[in-house]
């Protein structure tokens, strides 16, 4: 059987990857993804792109379509998917151009679609107790990534609304509530990726010490961008590591979370 193509939903100033991208149409039950989904070959795979704040970065965090995004790839036979994206140190050892490869995720998000089984029927509750593939994150700390960037096993991503970043006081009470991490748009994708047993491991790319860090100088937009733009190649190097390493591997945890449950519809 030959194996599925990989995942990559690209954020913020990662807007394309591919060698030989070919767009795909995808319409969902939930409408269109954020972009058409690009197909083509990276890390000697084949991969779909999906940039989730749109090609030209139109959509704020709280706007992304997440599940026709998650939708779209899994309508594509896609069934292992990457998500990296720009993220706040809520630690002061987190410099720039580390790598949380987090193993738990606080859900602060509100007011977003955040399930694909919205629908009045049978209801169904996937766990969620280990947001991310094990394989996945697995796969991404043993890869040789590329030495300016500090690769960090396990942390909390702390996902907030946005598109403002956090107060000072919100910034040390997500540090003390056990995050490392804080991005916009970790959830609800993580979460729709699991309802529709998708293996999703997030690498995180720190840009910035959030506000609370006891940083003299709040983030901004600008330095979010700067510090991304510095790193975006090694991240690429880095996907396409983990891309040619992660094996397709049909028994992982993640593909088996909704046996046993009764769904309202057929997955595609
Ligand atoms: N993305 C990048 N840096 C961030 C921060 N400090 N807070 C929330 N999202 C971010």
């Amino acid at each position: 059987m030959s194996e599925s193509p990989i995942g990559i939903i690209g954020g913020s100033g990662l807007y394309s990857l591919l060698t030989d991208p070919e767009p795909v149409e995808v319409e969902t039950p939930f409408g269109f993804p954020s972009e058409r989904p690009q197909r083509g070959t990276f890390g000697g795979k084949d991969v779909v792109f999906l940039p989730r704040h749109g090609a030209d970065h139109r959509l704020p965090p709280h706007r992304i379509n997440y599940r026709a995004n998650l939708w779209a790839l899994r309508a594509l036979g896609v069934r292992r998917v990457l998500a990296p994206s720009a993220v706040g140190g809520l630690l002061p050892e987190l410099a720039p151009g580390s790598v949380v490869v987090p193993d738990q995720l606080i859900d602060r998000t509100w007011g977003r679609h955040h399930t694909v089984y919205d629908e009045v029927g049978p209801v169904v509750h996937v766990g969620f107790a280990d947001p991310y593939c094990p394989t996945g994150r697995a796969t991404a700390l043993e890869v040789d990534a590329p030495s300016a960037l500090t690769m960090v096993d396990g942390g909390t991503m702390v996902v907030i609304q946005g598109p403002r970043f956090s107060t000072r006081a919100e910034s040390r009470r997500n540090a003390q509530d056990g995050g490392t991490v804080v991005g916009m748009t970790g959830a609800p994708e993580a979460s729709i990726a699991r309802e529709l047993a998708l293996c999703f491991t997030s690498l995180a790319l720190v840009t910035d010490s959030d506000a609370g860090v006891d940083a003299a100088t709040a983030v901004s937009h600008a330095a979010v961008l700067e510090a991304f733009a510095a790193n975006v190649g090694h991240v690429g190097t880095l996907l396409a590591s983990v891309v040619a390493a992660l094996p397709d591997d049909a028994d992982c945890s993640c593909r088996h979370a909704l046996d046993g449950l009764t769904l309202p519809f057929e997955l595609p």
